[in-house]
Parts: structure tokens; sequence; C-alpha cells
């Protein structure tokens, strides 16, 4: 593959992704200054992720203020696709999420596409992605969420409540529409072609249950955003609004280029590895610095594409003037990749211990959470 060439879309990131490019290619407007400002004034504070210009993108949140300054109170929908265990950069639009619920003091659905898995994903049985969807609630939950305002379900197991939904949607998507935004072939299996209809119900769902119009604010990874471009055409055709969205950009992998990626073990740390596993992969993590520690002293480092910088900077280190502090170090070449190395596994051992404690408390909270019909 060409340098400059990458792939976005919701069953494929490769390369390195030029989110400017992406802006333009999927039609979505860059998350500016003034929009900021308006969202810091209900929020008081801007979390890491807004002020680094992670979550980098949005469509309609101007129009999703203007509504919630009327009173009109939103309500929030993500999800997960369960093809494996959780990693960390599955989590960081979840932590971003959990933050706009606090803030807001707003309900959140939360879908889990087991049955998108299955049909995506080869390899994987029905029993395999149900497992992982268990597996997943309970990061899920470690993460925070109020159980008063949270509510989970799993694609295939709450079907009586999506399914008469998703057919309103899909009698407006053609075959043709789904070849144009995602590639399918002629050869793909049927169910693929219809999965987007699914994807598109809890984007309304409260609307549903609510018998009137609810405004709906989607947190995703911007891989996800085809997905809602052809449901904000369909949804108004059914009388409701079109949702609001805010993209973030894809936590950057352990060994350098592309994302954090679950089909590549080594380049991904996963909430479920042991002290001895984040450790060992964050060893072997690249840090682009020069081939000996004299010439690192020398010349230093470039923090763009040191991994173990991006991990402070997308995850472990929230106060900025410390990620300031840690990427002057590598770029004036006091900071040796051993020691680098070093302190994140501290940081991650520690973080993923604190993580598994909470995600063993979440086996007996699993039913406050999941939505049954
Ligand atoms: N398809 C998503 C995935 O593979 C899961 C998902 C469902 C989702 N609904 C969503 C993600 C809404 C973001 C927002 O992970």
């Amino acid at each position: 593959m060409k340098e400059d060439r990458f792939v976005v879309t919701p069953w494929e990131v490769s390369g390195k992704v030029d989110y400017n490019k992406l802006i333009k290619e999927f039609g979505i407007q860059p998350l500016s200054e003034p929009l900021i400002g308006r969202l810091k004034k209900h929020t008081k504070d801007l979390h890491y992720l807004i002020r680094r210009n992670i979550i980098f993108a949005h469509r309609d949140f101007d129009w999703l203020l203007n509504e919630y300054e009327k009173g009109n109170k939103f309500y929030l929908y993500t999800g997960r696709g369960p093809s494996g265990h959780t990693h960390l950069g599955h989590l960081t639009p979840w932590i971003f999420t959990k933050w706009l619920q606090d803030k807001f003091d707003v309900k959140l659905l939360f879908q889990i596409t087991d049955d998108e898995k299955f049909l995506f994903k080869e390899n994987l049985s029905v029993e395999d992605v149900k497992k992982f969807a268990y597996e997943n609630i309970l990061d899920i939950i470690a993460v925070g969420f109020d159980p008063k305002k949270t509510k989970i379900f799993l694609d295939t197991e709450y079907s009586k409540t999506l399914y008469p939904q998703a057919i309103r949607v899909a009698k407006h998507i053609t075959f043709s529409t789904t070849k144009a935004v995602f590639g399918f072939k002629n050869e793909s299996n049927v169910g693929q072609i219809f999965f987007t209809s699914i994807q598109a119900v809890p984007a309304f769902l409260e609307s549903v249950f609510q018998g009137k119009n609810v405004p709906c604010l989607i947190p995703l990874g911007v891989d996800q955003d085809p997905h809602f471009r052809v449901a904000r055409d369909v949804l108004p055709k059914l009388g409701y609004y079109k949702p609001a969205v805010l993209h973030s950009k894809l936590t950057p992998g352990l060994i350098g280029g592309g994302k954090m990626s679950a089909s590549d073990p080594s380049s991904t740390i996963f909430t479920t590895d042991s002290p001895e596993v984040v450790e060992k992969k964050i060893k072997n993590a690249f840090t682009g610095q020069q081939a000996t520690a004299e010439l690192q002293r020398k010349l230093g480092g470039n923090p763009d594409i040191c991994s173990v910088c991006q991990y402070y900077y997308y995850f472990f280190e929230q106060d900025d003037r410390k990620v300031k502090e840690i990427f002057d170090a590598e770029r004036s070449g006091k900071l040796l990749a051993g020691e680098h190395k070093e302190d994140l596994a501290e940081r991650a051992i520690k973080f993923i211990e604190e993580h598994q404690k909470k995600r063993e408390k979440a086996r007996d909270q699993i039913d406050k959470f999941i939505l049954r019909d």
C-alpha cells in the first residue's frame, strides 16, 4: 500500500489515516472553536479528548445544542461489535460518552451488535459472539455508566423490539445505496446488506418509547460514520430527527501506524491482559527512536510517531502539561526508549489492575443494565 493510502470503513481501518481528508470524504464538519466554546458553557470544563482534538468532527452538534438550550433534552446512543475482548482503543469513546452522560445528566442506549460480528467475521459462531458480548458488557459497566440511565442490549436478544423498527428503515434503503456506501458485492451475504437497518434503530428508539421526537447524540469512532450517513437520510422519512454525531479518531497501535486492532494482538492492550502480557507488549512497542542511545541523546526522537508518546496522549495522561513534558523529553533525546517504556508499562498495569477489579464487580450488575423484551 502506498504511504498516503488509507482505508476507513466500519469493517476495515488500515494505513495512516489523514483526518482532514476524511472530513472531506465523509462530508462531516470539523469541531470548531466556537462550537467547543458552546459545549463548554454547559459542561464548565472540557474533556481531554476534546482539548486534544481526538474528538475532532461532528454532524449537527450545533443543532443538538440549540435543541438542548430550548429545553429539548437529548439522549446518547453508542455501541460495540463483540468480535473479541475489549481493548484500550475501544474504551476511549466510552469514557467520553460517560463524561457526556454525567455532564448533561442524560440517558444512554448501548447497542451490542452480536448479529453484525457473526455476519461479518468468517470464523465466529453465534455462541462466540454472544460470549464476547457478555465479556464486553463487563468492560462497559466498568467504565462507570449510571445504571439508572444506561440500558444495554444485544441485537439477537432484543429482537422483538428492534426488528419491527429495523424493517421500517430497511424499506428505505436500496441495494445500490448499500453497495455505494459500503462496497457490498453480489457475493456479500444478505445479512450484511440488511445490517445497517439494525444499527439505525437505536438512533430513534427513544422517540418510539416516548411517543414523541427526542434528539439523539451518537459518540463514535469515525469508522462507524457511514451507517449514520445512511440513517440520517432515512429517519426524516419515518418522521424522526436526524441523529447528531460526534466523531473520535482511532487510537493508534503499539507498533506504529494504523489503529489499535484486535486482529493484531501485539499492537493492542486488552482489558483482560495480565500485567506480564501488558509489560511485554509495551516493551515491544515502536518508539521511532534513533538506532543507538548515543544518537538518540544527540538527535532526539519524534513524539508524533512514537507509540509510547501517543499512548500518553490518547489515553494515559490527562494533564496537558505532563504530556508536553513527555513529548519534550522524547524530542530532546533526554528520554531513552527503555525508561520511556518502563514508565508507560507501570502506568498501564496500574490502570489495567484497577479496571479488572471494576470488571469483576460488574458481574452481578449486569441485570441492572440489560434491556430484555
Ligand atoms: N458496529 C459497531 C462496532 O462494530 C457497534 C455499534 C453499534 C456502534 N451501534 C453503534 C458504535 C453506535 C458506535 C455507535 O463496533
